[in-house]
């Protein structure tokens, strides 16, 4: 590794929502572009769709790219694994003949365990409104983040604890895997039968050696020190593109904390999670929805709870990838979304779903909030008082033609012209790709 030597520079792809704007669509889209696809954060919540040819992908741990024959497909350092779900998802991928040969996995990723898993759950339940009703009857601040239940936290948690965290790269090393569970097991065990007294010690120490060993003794031929080999890819003169999971809006530093996921889901998470410096990643897409979803807890304002939030559900299918979940509906938020863009440093931006919003009389976009103190136009990254945010809409005409066949801008209705281009300069960023529909085909590229 030298810094004296010329490298080739880096895009990425990264949600400015609240996940599932389309990032796996477009990743895929772009990723025959490249000679690596890296994720950098998130773990087996992220659920990006792609659809190649009418067939449908749900990717959870793998990088779209292994949909693009060449691409090598890289699990940085920042992702939290679960081994178990990673290999079945392998397996499902080469069932349907994609070619999953490509793939590294870093050294340094976190693993997620099975009682990081059942911590969640727990958590969870203890948030949930039920055991919001204890003897002091005191009103819980933060209620249930509605979190996937896959364990991110507790993972992320576990990194930051240092004592406490497997990684990758322990898999392959029983002897110290063994030594780490034995402290760790009793740990776990003892926080679980106080909250759970005269349950049976739930984690045992050796099986999840022998369990967690043959489970990297199978990832053993794809984990590598990633960071150095993306530097060597760089200094080659390849090219790499960053796969963002979860958003900028779930990003645990500049978030609608405490409903967040725990990483940085920005894409600042990129540096730590992937050990390429910042100044290298150059071209950043931020991926928006025509409108905005989210799911699981925490503040929305421009939340619907209508037939026309309903309309945009059904036509825009929203149920998550990952838990099959209803996604909340709601206006496009400019407020957020000028914000997110700001964070995560967005060059460029790619609107998607724009079709859903065919057939709405009246779009409406939250350009202010109206806060306790007065009107705003800044986002206020705090998931407890944005609750109080009330948003103030510009609304526009709609349009009602079917635009799933638009392949260029000017073939697009003058009003949902209007729209993106209204959205542009709000925002100040320009939005280079539209996409009308979940397949490759079709996008509208300006
Ligand atoms: P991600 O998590 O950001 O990758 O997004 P998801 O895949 O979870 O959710 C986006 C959903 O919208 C998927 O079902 C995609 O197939 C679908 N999709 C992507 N772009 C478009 C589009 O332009 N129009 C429509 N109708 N669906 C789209
Ligand atoms: P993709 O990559 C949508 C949300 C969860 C929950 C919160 C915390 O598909 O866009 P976690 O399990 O991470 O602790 O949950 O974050 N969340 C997502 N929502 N898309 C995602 O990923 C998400 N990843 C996490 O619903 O509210
Ligand atoms: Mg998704």
């Amino acid at each position: 590794m030298s810094n004296n030597r010329s490298a080739s520079t880096a895009s990425a792809v990264v949600g400015l929502q609240w996940g599932d704007e389309g990032k796996g669509k477009l990743v895929d889209l772009l990723a025959s572009e490249f000679d690596a696809v890296v994720r950098y954060n998130g773990g087996a919540n992220a659920g990006h769709s792609v659809v190649v040819g009418g067939q449908r992908y749900a990717l959870h741990l793998v990088p779209s790219g292994i949909l693009s024959p060449g691409v090598l497909a890289v699990v940085g350092n920042g992702v939290v694994v679960d081994p178990e779900r990673l290999l079945e998802e392998i397996k499902t991928l080469s069932e349907r003949g994609v070619d999953t040969s490509a793939m590294v996995i870093s050294d340094r990723a976190h693993v997620v365990m099975p009682y990081h898993k059942a911590e969640d759950a727990l958590r969870e339940e203890l948030l949930s409104p039920a055991a919001d009703s204890g003897p002091t009857q005191t009103k819980q601040v933060v209620s249930a983040i509605g979190t996937t239940r896959r364990g991110i936290g507790p993972a992320y948690a576990d990194k930051v604890q240092r004592a406490t965290a497997i990684r990758i790269g322990d898999l392959l090393n029983p002897e110290i895997l063994r030594t780490k569970l034995e402290m760790i097991c009793t740990l776990k065990n003892s926080i679980f039968s106080a909250l759970h007294p005269g349950e049976p010690e739930q984690f045992d120490a050796y099986e999840l050696t022998e369990q967690f060993s043959a489970l990297g003794e199978q990832l053993r031929p794809m984990v590598k020190d990633t960071a150095y080999l993306l530097d060597d890819l760089r200094h080659t003169g390849k090219s790499i593109l960053f796969e963002g999971a979860n958003a900028t809006m779930l990003d645990v530093d500049h978030g609608t904390f405490p409903y967040v996921t725990s990483s940085n889901a920005s894409a600042l998470g990129i540096g730590p999670g992937s050990g390429v410096p910042p100044q290298a990643v150059t071209r950043i897409i931020g991926v928006v929805k025509a409108y905005s979803t989210r799911v699981g807890g925490g503040p929305m304002p421009t939340e619907l709870f209508d037939e026309v939030g309903d309309g945009i559900r059904t036509r825009g299918r929203e149920f998550g990838t990952t838990t099959g979940r209803p996604r909340r509906v709601g206006w496009l938020d400019l407020v957020a979304l000028k914000y997110a863009a700001m964070v995560s440093g967005a060059t460029e931006l790619c609107i998607t779903l724009l079709d859903v919003l065919s057939g709405e009389p009246e779009l409406r976009l939250a350009t202010s909030y109206a806060m306790p103190s007065g009107d705003t136009d800044r986002f206020v990254a705090d998931g407890i008082l944005l609750g109080e945010a009330t948003p103030n809409y510009e609304t526009m005409p709609g349009f009602s033609e079917d635009i799933t066949g638009a392949r260029r801008f000017d073939e697009l209705p003058a009003n949902a012209r209007s729209y993106i281009e209204r959205i542009e300069s709000f925002v100040g960023v320009p939005i280079r790709t539209i996409s009308v529909g979940p397949d490759r085909e079709q996008t509208i590229r300006r």
